[in-house]
């Protein structure tokens, strides 16, 4: 990335999000955009592309997700797969129809087996069967990667 490059920091007021910022905005990158929730409901398809074509980012960050533990996936199963699936769907898609030259997307431990041989490889992505408390939320991740792929 050149330090001009437009850089769209998805989820920036999150864990995971903030620290990408900082350290962007730390090593000098200075044409980043970013939007509260309350500026961009990324579960709203049609504000995600109305985003997109208005601030053709170069680069995409996707650090926004549902995100929780142990018991938030197992009280709230739908919504983990439902808001996953579907701000991954606006981001990546909207990504790919606005020709974005790179997109990173973050994965997780819980993607993998939950036997799966440790160390864990990248081998084992979809060779048996998920640990089932967050299995939703771990489903909504690996189309994601796969939209990626894809
Ligand atoms: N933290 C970890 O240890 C860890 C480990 C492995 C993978 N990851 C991955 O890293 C990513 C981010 O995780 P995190 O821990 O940084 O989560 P987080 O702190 O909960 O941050 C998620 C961010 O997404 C935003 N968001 C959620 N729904 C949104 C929506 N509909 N529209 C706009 N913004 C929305 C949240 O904003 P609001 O709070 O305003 O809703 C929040 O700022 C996830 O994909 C997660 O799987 C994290």
């Amino acid at each position: 990335m050149e330090k001009n490059d437009r850089i769209y920091v998805v989820g920036h007021r999150g864990l995971a999000g903030s620290a990408i910022l900082r350290k962007l905005q730390s090593a000098g990158y200075e044409n980043l955009v970013y939007r509260s929730h309350r500026q961009l409901d990324l579960m709203r398809q049609e504000q995600v592309e109305t985003f997109f074509r208005g601030e053709r980012p170069q680069y995409v960050f996707l650090a926004a997700a549902r995100v929780g533990g142990i018991w938030a996936n197992s009280t709230f199963p739908a919504e983990f797969i439902y808001n996953n699936l579907v701000i991954e769907t606006n981001v990546i898609h909207s990504s790919h129809l606005y020709a974005i030259k790179k997109l990173l997307f973050l994965g997780s431990s819980c993607i993998y087996p939950k036997l799966c041989p440790q160390p864990m490889g990248e081998a084992c992505l979809l060779s048996g069967y998920l640990e089932p408390t967050n299995e939703p939320y771990a489903v909504a991740k690996i189309a994601g990667i796969k939209m990626c792929q894809a």
